[in-house]
């Protein structure tokens, strides 16, 4: 990471060698790396997508912990984990997402272009950057009550569009109409609004997910019926809770 200090990095070209072995042939390929750390996979990603021009994209899920040494110094100064002052040297948004975006622009966070070349398999200037985008999601704990009066859809709209293979635009409020539909997927939450629904669905052939908010398993079906058979149904339940309950086990 230009500028930043990072202990035990993994070689970037280590990991973009063992990657190879995988996605050669893969162009296409989704890599989720649950523990990314600094973010060494999904830059390897990049780079082997630069060199055969694929579209492979990488999901990269870390905490935020800064180190034991940090930690301590942090601790002395009476904060604590989740103090913004604490927050700001963790891994996440000390190193991890600074780095993504300096190897994607070619610059480093004060804005100047990265110095040195990419070596072995193609050799290149860092300051040229890869042809990639990257979100940045945070997770957060959202209180049920929230969710099932559908005050927190906002921060559920961002699974819906990685379910639904994160491309192209998100739908990010409640549509107020009842339905939406956005480059890859569609959400119905007025079933009253069902044909309108289908009709903008079958116009578009780039959909593959239709959300359909609904406690009722007749109606869910119903409203399959009017959509394609490339389309993938997936009934949301009214409160969301009951899709969104696996990481609590209840
Ligand atoms: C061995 S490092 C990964 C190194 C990475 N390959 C790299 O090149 O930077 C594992 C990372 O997982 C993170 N981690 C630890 N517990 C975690 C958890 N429960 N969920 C997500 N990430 C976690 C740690 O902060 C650490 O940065």
């Amino acid at each position: 990471m230009p500028g930043r200090s990072f202990p035990f990095p993994k070689s970037l070209y280590a990991v973009e060698d063992a990657l190879r072995f995988f996605l050669f042939d893969n162009r296409d390929a989704k890599v989720l790396d649950f523990f990314s750390g600094s973010g060494t996979t999904a830059h390897a990603v990049m780079r082997l997508n630069k060199q055969d021009g694929g579209q492979r994209q990488c999901i990269s899920v870390t905490n935020n912990e800064a180190s034991a040494g940090e930690q301590a110094k942090l601790r002395e100064d009476g904060l604590r984990p989740g103090d913004p002052e604490w927050e700001q040297w963790g891994i996440c948004d000390y190193i991890t997402k600074p780095r993504i975006k300096a190897a994607i622009t070619g610059q480093t966070p004060e804005g100047q272009p990265i110095k040195g070349d990419y070596k072995f398999t193609d050799e290149f200037l860092m300051a040229d950057g890869f042809a990639e985008n990257a979100e940045f999601f945070t997770l957060t704990y959202e209180t049920p009550v929230a969710v099932s009066h559908n005050r927190a859809f906002e921060r559920i709209a961002p699974l819906l569009w990685m379910r639904a293979g994160s491309a192209g635009s998100r739908i990010e409020k409640l549509p107020e109409g009842g339905w939406a539909v956005a480059d890859c997927y569609g959400l119905l939450t007025d079933l009253d609004q069902a044909a309108l629904f289908a009709e903008a669905i079958h116009g578009k052939d780039s959909i593959r997910i239709a959300y359909i908010v609904t406690d009722d398993e007749r109606r869910f079906q119903s409203v399959v019926r009017q959509l394609p058979d490339t389309v993938e149904p997936v009934r949301l339940y009214e409160s969301y809770l009951t899709n969104f309950r696996f990481a609590t086990g209840r």
